[in-house]
C-alpha cells in the first residue's frame, strides 16, 4: 500500500551512527519503496529548547542535510525541506490549539521527562508545552498515514491521532489516522556500551574523519576480564566486537575465534575495527566532501523541497479553514 510518510529531526547537532542505523536507514528504505515521503528539518521545534542560543541552528541545518543526503535520502524521490519555510505548520498548530485541552499537553510524558533531563534550561515556556501540538501539525498537514520514529516519540504520535480525531469529530473528517512505524529495534551501543546517545557523550558522528574514528575505537570498552594479551576473551561482552557485527564486518568471526583463543590482543583487534569502520564510512564521507562546499546546491534542495511541501500544505489548509468556518 502506498503510504504518506512524514518524519522530522531537530537540527541540534551532528548525526551519529545510532541515528543512521536507527532511523535514517529506515527512511531511505521507505523512500526506495516508492511511498510519498516528507522529511523535514524541524527548526521551530529546535527553537523551543535552543531559544536562548539559537546561533548554531543554521549551521546544524546544513550539516543535517549533508548527513541525510550522504546516507542516501534523495531529493528526487522524497520531499526534503525545512519546517520554517512552510508557514502552514504554524497556522495549523495555532488552529489545533483552539480545541486541544491543556491537560493533554500537561500530561504528555515526554514533557515532564525533557524538563527533568534538560535541567538548567528554563523549559517552563508556552512554546515547549506546545511542542507535541506543533508535531501534530507537521504530521497532519500532509495527511500522513505513517510516521517512522523511535519508541520515545510514541506518545507524540498518539497525541497526533487524538488531535486529528478531535478535529474530524468537531468539523469535517479530513485527517487520516497516522500509524507509527517503529524504527526497527536495534540497540546501537555507544563507546562505553550504554545506548549511543548525544546526552551520554559516547557517539561516533557520521562526519567523523579517520583520526576521529581511530580515537573513538581506542576509547571503546573491551572484555573487562581480559588483562593480559593472551588471556582468552569473550567477544560477546565486548563493544569492539559489537561494532564489527553492526557494520557487518566479514572478518568478525576470525577476530572472535582469535579472541577466544587468546591469540590476538585488544590493541591489534581495535586496529582491525578501525580499518573496517573507516571503510564503512568511506562512501558517506565521499558524498559529504562533495556537498560540504556546495552551499548553493543545499540551498536549492531546500528551496525545491519547500515548494513541493507548500503545495500540499496549502491544499490541506484550505480544507481546514473551510471545515472550521474561516
Ligand atoms: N519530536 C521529534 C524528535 O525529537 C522530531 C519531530 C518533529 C518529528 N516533528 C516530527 C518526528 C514529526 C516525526 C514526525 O525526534
Ligand atoms: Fe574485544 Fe577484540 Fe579484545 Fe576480544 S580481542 S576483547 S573482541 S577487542
Amino acid at each position: 500500500m502506498q503510504e504518506v510518510i512524514f518524519s522530522g529531526m531537530r537540527p541540534t547537532g551532528r548525526l551519529h551512527l545510532g541515528n543512521l542505523l536507527g532511523a535514517l536507514e529506515n527512511w531511505v528504505r521507505l523512500q526506495e519503496e516508492g511511498h510519498e515521503c516528507y522529511f523535514s528539518v524541524v527548526d521551530w521545534h529546535a527553537m523551543t529548547t535552543a531559544y536562548a542560543a539559537p546561533g548554531e541552528i543554521q549551521e546544524n541545518i546544513k550539516q543535517i542535510i549533508i548527513d541525510w543526503l550522504s546516507a542516501g535520502l534523495d531529493p528526487a524521490k522524497a520531499v526534503i525541506f525545512k519546517q520554517s519555510d512552510v508557514k502552514e505548520h504554524a497556522e495549523l498548530q495555532l488552529l489545533f490549539a483552539a480545541f486541544t485541552p491543556l491537560s493533554w499537553l500537561e500530561r504528555c510524558p515526554t514533557y515532564k521527562d525533557q524538563i527533568k533531563q534538560l535541567d538548567g534550561k528554563d523549559l517552563a515556556t508556552y512554546g515547549f508545552l506546545g511542542y507535541p501540538l506543533l508535531q501534530a501539525a507537521d504530521i497532519l498537514l500532509y495527511k500522513t498515514t505513517a510516521v517512522p520514529v523511535g519508541e520515545d516519540q510514541a506518545p507524540h504520535i498518539e497525541m497526533t491521532r487524538e488531535v486529528g480525531r478531535r478535529f474530524n469529530f468537531l468539523y469535517t473528517p479530513i485527517f487520516p489516522e497516522p500509524k507509527t512505524f517503529l524504527n526497527q529495534y536495534k540497540l546501537i551501543p555507544g563507546l562505553d556500551g550504554r545506548k549511543m546517545s548525544k546526552s551520554y557523550n559516547n557517539t561516533i558522528n557520521l562526519s567523523a574523519d579517520s583520526a576521529e574514528i581511530k580515537e573513538k575505537v581506542r576509547l571503546m570498552v573491551t572484555d573487562p576480564q581480559r588483562i593480559r594479551k593472551n588471556d582468552p576473551g569473550n567477544p560477546e561482552v565486548c563493544t569492539v566486537f559489537k561494532f564489527m557485527e553492526i557494520i557487518k564486518d566479514k572478518g568478525k568471526d576470525t577476530q572472535a575465534t582469535a579472541c577466544r583463543q587468546g591469540s590476538i590482543g585488544c590493541v591489534e583487534c581495535k586496529k582491525h575495527l578501525t580499518e573496517k569502520m573507516t571503510e564503512f564510512f568511506d562512501p558517506l564521507h565521499e558524498k559529504r566532501k562533495e556537498l560540504e562546499n556546495d552551499n548553493e546546491y543545499i540551498r536549492d534542495i531546500l528551496a525545491d523541497g519547500a515548494q513541493k511541501a507548500r503545495e500540499k500544505a496549502k491544499a490541506t489548509m484550505e480544507e481546514v479553514r473551510t471545515a472550521m468556518g474561516l
